[in-house]
C-alpha cells in the first residue's frame, strides 16, 4: 500500500519551501526590477505586496496541501463544490511547472557554465568577456548539455524521495547559501560604491515609481514566493500534525524578502562602484558582473562564490518546480516515485530544448521568453486568483479556523486572503492581457 511520504521535521520543510522560494527571481529579477523602478520606494511597494497578497496565498496554498494531503490536481478536487471542476485549476499548475522547469532548467545550465568559467577566471577586454554569453547563447549543443545535467540532477534528488531527497537536498544547499550570501555582503560592504548603494536601497526616489511599477511588484513578489502553480500546495501536503501554518508563511515569506534584499546589497555596490546604471536588464549577472568581477582584486573568488550561490538557489527551486508534476503522477495514476520522475523530468526536458535553441522562435520570440511570459505573466497570477477564490468563498470558516486558528493576526490574514488578495490579482491580470 502506498503511504505519503512527510517532512521529517518543521524545520526541513521551512527550508525545503525557503529553497523553492529563493531562486533565479529573487537573485537575478529583483535586484534589477529594483534597480529599475527607483531603489527603496519600489522596495516599499514590494514589501506591501509580500503582505497584503504574498503571505496571505501562500497561507492558502499551504492549507490546500496539509489539509487535503493530495496534489494540487486532487487538492482541488477535494475542496471542490458543486459541478465546477475545480481540479482544472490543479491541472495548470501541473502544466505551469512543467512550462517554467522547462526554460529554468536551461538558465540554470548557463550559470554552471558560468561557475565552471569562473574556476578558470575572467580575463579579457569587455567585448570579450560578454561575448562569452553570446557565444553560449549561439550554441545549441552546448546549452542542450547543461540542460541535460541540470534536469539529472534535480531527478536524482527527487527519485530519492521527500525525506531523503528534497529535504536532505535543502538541509545542505541552504545554509550553503546562507553562508556565501553573508560572505558576498561583506565583501559588498567593503566596496566604495556601498554608500552609493545603501543610498539607493534606503532612499526613496518616487519620481522612478509608475503605474506599472506596482504590477511589477506584485508580480515579481508572486514568483519570488513561488506562487500559484501548486508548489507549496504540494508541499504542504507533506506536512502533518500540529503546525502553525500563518508563523511558517510569515518565516517563509520573511527570509524570501531578505535574501532578495541581501542580493541587492551584493550587487549594487559593484555596479555603483564601477559607474554603472542600476538597471542593466536581465544581461546583468551574464555579461556584466562577469567584467566587473574579472577587474576587482579579489574577483576570481567572489565570482565563483557568486555563481555558486545562484547555482544552489535555482536548484531547489528546480526541485520544487518539477515535485509538483511527480507528485501529481504519483497521486493521481499510483505510479512509483521513480517512474513519475523518469516520465515527467523526460517531458520536461524535452520541452526544454526548445528553450535550449536559442534561434528557434515563434514569430520572432524565442522559447524562452514566449514561456516565461505565459507562465510567470498570466499563468501563475490567474493561478493564485483561482486559489484564493476557492479558499475564500468554497471553504467554510470553520474548516479554516479548525487548522489556521482564529485569533485576530489569522483573521485578518484571512480576510486580505479572500478579498484583497483576488483584487490585487484580478487587476495584475487584467493589465498583463491588455485590457487597460
Ligand atoms: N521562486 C522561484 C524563484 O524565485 C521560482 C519559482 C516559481 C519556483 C514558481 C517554483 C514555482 O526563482
Amino acid at each position: 500500500m502506498y503511504s505519503r511520504d512527510h517532512w521529517k521535521s518543521k524545520l526541513g520543510f521551512i527550508l525545503a519551501a525557503v529553497g523553492s522560494a529563493v531562486g533565479l527571481g529573487n537573485i537575478w529579477k529583483f535586484p534589477y526590477v529594483v534597480g529599475k523602478n527607483g531603489g527603496s520606494a519600489f522596495i516599499a511597494i514590494y514589501l506591501a505586496c509580500v503582505i497584503l497578497v504574498g503571505i496571505p496565498i501562500l497561507i492558502v496554498e499551504i492549507y490546500l496541501g496539509k489539509k487535503s494531503q493530495l496534489n494540487p490536481v486532487g487538492a482541488f478536487r477535494f475542496f471542490q463544490k458543486g459541478k465546477v471542476p475545480f481540479s482544472l485549476i490543479g491541472y495548470a499548475g501541473v502544466l505551469c511547472g512543467i512550462i517554467i522547469l522547462s526554460y529554468y532548467s536551461v538558465i540554470t545550465g548557463w550559470i554552471c557554465h558560468y561557475l565552471m568559467l569562473s574556476f578558470r577566471g575572467f580575463s579579457g577586454s569587455e567585448t570579450e568577456i560578454s561575448e562569452i554569453f553570446t557565444a553560449l547563447n549561439a550554441n545549441p549543443w552546448l546549452n542542450i548539455a547543461w540542460h541535460t545535467f541540470v534536469m539529472a540532477a534535480v531527478m536524482m534528488i527527487l527519485a530519492k524521495g521527500v525525506r531523503k531527497g528534497i529535504e536532505a537536498a535543502s538541509k545542505i544547499l541552504m545554509p550553503m547559501l546562507g553562508v556565501l550570501l553573508l560572505v558576498l555582503v561583506c565583501y559588498s560592504l567593503t566596496l566604495d560604491g556601498m554608500k552609493e548603494a545603501w543610498r539607493f536601497l534606503t532612499y526613496p526616489d518616487f519620481s522612478r515609481v509608475t503605474g506599472s511599477s506596482f504590477l511589477e511588484a506584485l508580480g515579481t513578489s508572486f514568483f519570488t514566493l513561488s506562487l500559484g502553480m501548486g508548489a507549496m500546495i504540494t508541499y504542504g501536503s507533506y506536512l502533518k500534525g500540529e503546525v502553525n501554518i500563518t508563523k511558517s508563511a510569515v518565516q517563509i515569506a520573511s527570509i524570501d524578502t531578505l535574501i532578495a534584499f541581501l542580493s541587492g546589497i551584493v550587487i549594487f555596490p559593484i555596479v555603483f562602484t564601477n559607474n554603472l546604471e542600476p538597471s542593466a536588464g536581465p544581461g546583468l549577472i551574464f555579461k556584466t558582473l562577469p567584467v566587473l568581477f574579472s577587474k576587482m582584486p579579489g574577483g576570481h573568488i567572489v565570482s565563483i562564490a557568486f555563481f555558486a550561490l545562484v547555482l544552489f538557489a535555482a536548484i531547489t527551486s528546480a526541485i520544487s518546480l518539477l515535485e509538483v508534476a511527480t507528485s501529481f503522477m504519483v497521486d493521481e495514476y499510483k505510479c512509483s516515485r521513480t517512474k513519475a520522475v523518469l516520465i515527467m523530468g523526460t517531458v520536461i526536458w524535452l520541452l526544454g530544448i526548445l528553450s535550449a535553441v536559442s534561434y528557434w522562435n515563434v514569430a520572432g520570440t524565442p522559447f524562452l521568453d514566449l514561456f516565461d511570459k505565459i507562465a510567470s505573466c498570466y499563468m501563475l497570477p490567474l493561478g493564485g486568483l483561482c486559489s484564493a477564490l476557492v479558499f475564500g468563498w468554497a471553504i467554510s470558516k470553520k474548516q479554516k479556523y479548525s487548522e489556521i486558528g482564529s485569533k485576530p493576526i489569522n483573521k485578518i490574514l484571512l480576510f486580505a486572503a479572500k478579498y484583497i488578495s483576488p483584487v490585487l490579482l484580478l487587476l495584475v491580470f487584467i493589465k498583463e492581457i491588455g485590457l487597460f
